[in-house]
């Protein structure tokens, strides 16, 4: 066969240069036609469009084109033609191919069209190979490049918080531990404790759920940084919109005070959202046309509208005036549920809302205490489909209010007593966010379940890929 540089579909389609020869390489969608052509669909990764591959059989023989069935994989030369099909612009015309791959029909599961997305989870290891995980996984990887872009270009730093971590203080979630003593006889110390000492680094260690503290660490001394990086929480919930190993990012920025907290989330996801609809939008109309017929219009929506802003104090008055029956009651007090914030945004004012000023008992030891000794500068920002996106706050920068939280709650101090230090040493005002990236992911691509927005999810009882 003729060496010839492979050319991309997505590029051949976008420029096509008609009457010149060209290679493309990928795996075969359909393969359908008479005794004298067939009609190969290929695709290859780059786009969600597949070009036609026109086959003269004679020219091949029956034979040798045998395995070209769905699933196989093959290189193509020919010469590109303008298509004499509706729905496509470009075809191949085959003249020499090669078979680099097979997929037995009686064995390759991806035959049809149309499998279930719980059928798919069980094949995690080719579902990137159907239309929809393609979409799902380009837009995914644009939205982890625009969030790269969004703070390089504002003067953010990239910090590294660690995934080993020897505090467990966050409280953000239960975590998985990390060691190398032995399973079956476990070290003991006199006491009757596991002995640590024994382990790997000598003291207990987990999987972080959290790089915050550590980049608060990074603000304090770069200025304004962020994290992203996967994060590891070991609740054994079972939801649609949970995980046990997921992405999350955190920026963190010193001097930012709530308001310009709340500015900077808001106009962060509003950017990548105009990102996916400028850069993806092939793959979102896919999405929409399968799974969800209003997501474009909900996308320029929360592009282009302002954010509800209001405490939670507000928040909470508003549900218990609806007058709507929830599974869980609600009390100024309780944590909100889904159900609650979803409300929020679906039904009463049809937009995102930031909510703010959170009693201080639902939420975190470092958040910034409010005059009024009962709430802090806590903000969740909830979405329509999605509920909570973004969860942050100011953060308490004077030593004594925050130890006096620290003792208040019991919390073992010896283990972050790195973080205490930053509020001894040079501290300042700062606030940062946590953005859960597969819930942005679900928000963009209009998918229902975060376990279909990331390649190879982990949930309880599932870390089979
Ligand atoms: O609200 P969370 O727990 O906040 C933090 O971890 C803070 N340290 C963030 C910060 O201020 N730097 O988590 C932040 C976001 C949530 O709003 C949600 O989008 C996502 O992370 N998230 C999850 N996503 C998937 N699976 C889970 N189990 C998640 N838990 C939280
Ligand atoms: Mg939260």
């Amino acid at each position: 066969m003729e060496t010839l540089s492979r050319t991309k579909i997505a590029e051949l389609l976008k420029s096509p240069v008609f009457d010149s020869k060209v290679n493309v390489k990928g795996w075969v969608r359909t393969r359908r036609g008479n005794k004298a052509i067939s009609f190969v669909a290929l695709n290859d990764g780059s786009t969600i469009h597949n070009i036609q591959i026109v086959i003269d059989i004679e020219k091949f023989g029956e034979d040798f084109l045998k395995p070209i069935t769905t699933g196989a994989c093959i290189s193509v030369n020919g010469l590109l033609v303008e298509s004499q099909g509706k729905g496509q612009i470009a075809e191949i015309q085959a003249e020499e191919i090669e078979i680099y791959g097979s997929a037995d029909p009686l064995s390759y599961p991806l035959q049809k069209k149309g499998h279930s997305l719980e059928f798919l989870r069980e094949i995690a290891h080719l579902r990137p190979r159907t239309n929809t995980f393609g979409a799902v996984l380009r837009v995914r990887h644009h939205m982890a490049y625009a969030i790269h872009k969004y703070f390089n270009d504002r003067g953010f730093y990239y910090f590294h918080s660690p995934i080993i971590t020897a505090s467990d203080c966050e409280g953000a979630g239960a975590m998985f531990q990390v060691t190398t003593l032995p399973m079956k006889e476990v070290p003991h110390t006199k006491e009757g404790d596991v002995d640590y000492k024994e382990d790997f680094f000598g003291r207990q260690a987990n999987l972080t759920v959290s790089g915050q503290l550590e980049a608060e660490l990074g603000a304090l001394a770069l200025g304004a940084t962020y994290t992203f990086g996967p994060t590891f929480r070991a609740e054994n919930s079972n939801t649609p919109r949970h995980l046990a190993e997921f992405w999350m990012i955190e920026p963190e920025v010193a001097f930012n005070e709530i308001k310009e907290n709340m500015d900077l989330a808001e106009d962060f996801l509003k950017y990548l959202i105009r990102y996916a609809l400028e850069n993806c939008y092939d793959d979102l109309e896919f999405l929409q046309k399968m799974y969800d017929e209003e997501l474009i219009d909900r996308l320029r929506f929360v592009a282009e509208n302002d954010f509800v802003r209001l405490t939670y104090t507000e928040g909470v008055e508003i549900l218990k005036a609806s007058g709507e029956k929830f599974e869980f009651p609600v009390d100024w007090g309780t944590d909100l549920q889904s159900e609650h914030e979803r409300y929020l945004v679906e039904k009463h004012f049809k937009r995102p809302v930031i909510l703010t000023d959170y009693p201080k008992e639902i939420k975190s030891f470092y958040m910034k205490q409010n005059e009024d000794g009962k709430t802090v500068r806590a903000m969740d920002v909830l979405f329509p489909k999605i509920g909570e996106i973004i969860g942050g706050s100011q953060r308490e920068e004077n030593y004594e209010k925050l130890m006096a939280r620290v003792e208040e709650l019991g919390m073992c101090a010896e283990t972050i007593w790195w973080y205490l230090e930053t509020r001894k040493f040079g501290t300042a005002p700062h606030s940062g966010f946590g953005l859960g990236f597969e819930r942005l992911i679900l928000f963009v691509t209009g998918m229902q379940n975060i376990r279909d927005v990331i390649p190879f999810p982990r949930t309880p009882n599932n870390a089979d890929f």
